[in-house]
């Protein structure tokens, strides 16, 4: 299964930058930008991701992204990660950025997007992953400074397609943030939110009923309510799942307990992403690999998650059609 999983060609659509931040490369920016990191080596900071939930990662996952200063910074970030998508046999993505998790440190929005998407550039050219960009807004900030965010950003509108919301979950509700939403559908932009991660059930209905997404990221908790998950089902909504993230921060206990089987019993939309794998032990082919030994997966299982991710992807249809013709390369 290993083999078949790393022949695949796959796409990420849950994946945030900031998390692919490895403590190698923590430690050589520190080391550049002349900051002084609360861990003596590498060790110290790989033995410090345990969590408890979903806040205690997150103030590990900012505190380690202090050391991204200069657009090279998100550059030598970006590049390692465009790597290890060709590594993983991962043929495009769609990667997250946080821009209010550098610009409230004074971090230029330039400085951001630049670095980034001239990374893209390269890794397309280079390395033949293709790549897009999707606007985070971090939840537990007000409306108004995810919508001062979106008016910094426009400028650079060529380089995103869409906007999503992450971060604290849980008492930030996907309508906290129906203004900044209507904003980015009225200028063309894709829509996708984390919903049902810690949060309820009911924050998936939101985040489709008020800031009409396209996709639900995680929305793992949509069982809690059987007239939603109908509702998944007839609509087709896709659901961007990331299993070994999921087991890091408690939202199961351990893999085995993870509710996959259920949302494929059911009928969802399902992909499979890695969301923080500097922070949670394994990119894609891990994630696949993980779900695949625990429910003895089969392969068209398998190929169909990476199948249903060319269908979600914001993608034109040629390159969905080249993408689909690489997975029926090895899915005959
Ligand atoms: N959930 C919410 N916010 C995040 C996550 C996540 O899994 N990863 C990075 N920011
Ligand atoms: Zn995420």
């Amino acid at each position: 299964m290993r083999d078949y999983i790393e022949g695949l060609p796959k796409v990420e659509l849950h994946v945030h930058i900031e998390g692919t931040l490895e403590p190698e490369l923590m430690f050589r920016l520190a080391e550049r930008n002349g900051i002084t990191l609360p861990y003596a080596d590498v060790s110290q900071v790989k033995a410090a991701y345990e969590f408890d939930d979903l806040q205690s990662f997150l103030d590990l996952y900012y505190q380690g992204a202090c050391v991204l200063l200069e657009e090279q910074d998100f550059y030598d970030l970006t590049w390692a990660y465009l790597q290890r998508c060709q590594a993983d046999n991962v043929r495009h993505t769609e990667i997250f950025f946080d821009p209010q998790t550098h610009t409230e440190r004074g971090v230029g929005f330039e400085k951001v997007i630049r670095g980034i998407a001239r990374a893209c550039l390269d890794g397309e050219r280079q390395l033949g992953v293709t790549s897009e960009l999707i606007l985070c807004f971090l939840r537990h900030l007000s409306e108004e400074s995810a919508i001062d965010t979106l008016a910094a950003a426009m400028p650079w509108r060529e380089h995103f397609i869409g906007v999503g919301l992450d971060s604290a979950e849980a008492g930030n509700p996907p309508e906290k943030f129906n203004r900044v939403f209507a904003e980015a559908r009225e200028v063309g932009l894709h829509l996708v939110a984390h919903a049902g991660e810690e949060g309820p059930a009911d924050y998936i209905r939101q985040a489709l009923d008020e800031l009409y997404v396209e996709r639900i990221d995680h929305g793992v908790r949509c069982t809690e309510d059987p007239a939603l998950v109908a509702r998944l089902r007839d609509s087709g909504v896709p659901l961007t799942v990331c299993p070994l993230s999921n087991v890091k921060l408690r939202v199961f206990d351990t893999i085995e307990q993870h509710n996959l089987p259920r949302l494929l019993h059911e009928g969802l939309n399902i992909t499979i992403n890695s969301d923080d794998p500097a922070y949670f032990g394994g990119y894609m082919n891990a994630n696949f690999l993980a779900v695949a030994e625990a429910f003895d997966l089969d392969r068209a299982t398998i190929a169909g998650f990476s199948r249903n991710a060319i269908d979600a992807a914001f993608i034109s249809d040629e390159r969905r059609r080249a993408l689909h013709a690489a997975v029926d390369e090895v899915d005959t």
